[in-house]
């Protein structure tokens, strides 16, 4: 053996784990949630029937999604000294630093739901998760604005408490939106599950040592932020913005990208699994020309974006690499449209996310056959060597 001798270490499996929660076809554009066509899904279910859904496998009844939703209420308001920590931020913190940190803090403050056997205690982390992580991005808005925060109103649906938490004051009534409910809600049912992306697998990776789920969860918060993930939502809306100011028009830029200057890409599109148009991104394109025609916003950079997408559907250079707009590509224009800044994109996304990653770490905790697997490694370094001792150097 001399030199860089490539060892065999085995094989290298291609599926990290096996599951039943989503399945996906990347080469037929196909996403289901426990086998219901994610359509149909996003039109007539909602984002708490979704979580259900994902979590317990099936779809609740009536009186199942009251008791559900009854048990998420009790806990959507926080400890008052995890306020005070969330308080003590910097106001210029990323919003997902926040989030991934006081979800962490979770498992400091409720120490009675650490357990990943004890079934009540399991049960109690995923209603704390799921009914506290919007009331910590809402707080997360508050403070980087300077305003004061408003406690969740459980009179309210999920996303009309989210939403009155984050544009509300306490100096004033605030109205909901129908529009911007109806839409977020079909926003988060579209992110809330997606097979073993990058912060699912990390989920799953951190709980498969036996981490406790606030640990998890925090960890695939801070996987998701990356801009090749599920910070991809805020590139876009920076890309657009540079297109519009005019620093680039949409067929330099096209330009740029297929000759790779500086690396830049054309964000929000291609996809790890996808090789066709991701379905998501479909529904999403829809939702984004209904939602800011109702809302009355006649944004360009929707244009620029229809525009790109146009040139990117017959370009060879997108055409041969099988690149297609994914989940991220329009849904920045929504949430522009509805008022939230870009940096709360990504917290938009994790929201939306979390049934998903809940219910991934609550299969393999169960399911020891679903358990990720140790990911294993071809070696490409050195053959055995001799130690030198430095002073032959
Ligand atoms: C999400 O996994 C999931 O399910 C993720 C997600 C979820 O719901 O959890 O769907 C959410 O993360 C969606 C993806 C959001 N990211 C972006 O939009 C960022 C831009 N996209 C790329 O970074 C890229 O497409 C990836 C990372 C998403 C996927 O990369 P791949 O499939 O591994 O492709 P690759 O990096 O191996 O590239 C293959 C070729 C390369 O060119 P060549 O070397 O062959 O010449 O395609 C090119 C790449 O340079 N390419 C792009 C491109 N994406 C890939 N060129 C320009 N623009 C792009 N966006």
């Amino acid at each position: 053996e001399t030199g860089n001798t490539t060892l065999d270490v085995g094989f290298v499996n291609t599926a990290s784990c096996q599951s039943a929660i989503t399945y996906i076809d990347g080469d037929a554009g196909i996403l289901r949630y426990r086998g219901y066509p994610i359509d149909q899904l996003a039109k007539s279910s909602s984002f708490l029937e979704v979580s259900y859904l994902l979590i317990y496998g099936e779809l609740p009844t009536t009186a199942e999604l009251e008791e559900f939703t009854s048990r998420i209420h009790r806990h959507t308001m926080l400890h008052e000294d995890l306020k005070d920590l969330l308080a003590a931020f910097p106001r210029d913190a990323h919003p997902m630093s926040v989030l991934s940190a006081a979800v962490s803090a979770l498992g400091t403050f409720y120490q009675d739901s650490l357990s990943i056997t004890d079934k009540d205690q399991v049960e109690l982390s995923t209603m704390r998760l799921l009914a506290k992580l919007p009331t910590i991005a809402a707080y997360a808005h508050k403070k980087s604005q300077g305003q004061p925060t408003l406690y969740p109103d459980n009179r309210l649906d999920l996303v009309s408490n989210f939403l009155r938490m984050t544009f509300g004051v306490p100096a004033e009534d605030f109205e909901v939106d129908p529009i911007v409910a109806k839409a977020l809600d079909q926003l988060f049912i579209l992110h809330a599950d997606h097979e073993q992306n990058c912060s699912t697998s990390t989920v799953r990776l951190v709980g498969s040592g036996h981490a406790h789920l606030f640990a998890s969860i925090s960890a695939g918060i801070h996987a998701l932020s990356g801009p090749l993930h599920g910070g991809a939502n805020s590139a876009v809306l920076e890309m657009l913005g540079h297109i519009q100011a005019g620093d680039d028009d949409v067929d330099t830029f096209m330009n740029k990208v297929k000759n790779k200057e500086d690396g830049v890409k054309l964000m929000g599109f291609g996809h790890r699994v996808y090789k066709n148009y991701d379905p998501r991104a479909a529904i999403v394109k829809d939702t984004a020309h209904e939602v800011l025609q109702k809302l009355g916003v006649n944004d360009p950079q929707l244009e620029i974006a229809m525009r790109l997408e146009e040139i990117a559907l017959k370009d060879d250079y997108f055409v041969e690499r099988k690149l297609y707009p994914n989940v991220d590509f329009y849904t920045g224009l929504i949430y522009k449209a509805m008022g939230f800044p870009t940096e709360m994109f990504t917290v938009l996304f994790a929201i939306g996310r979390l049934p998903g990653w809940i219910a991934q770490w609550r299969e393999m905790m169960e399911d020891p056959a679903t358990k990720i697997g140790r990911p294993r490694q071809l070696y490409i370094g050195e053959a055995e060597r001799q130690f030198v001792g430095i002073d032959k150097r």
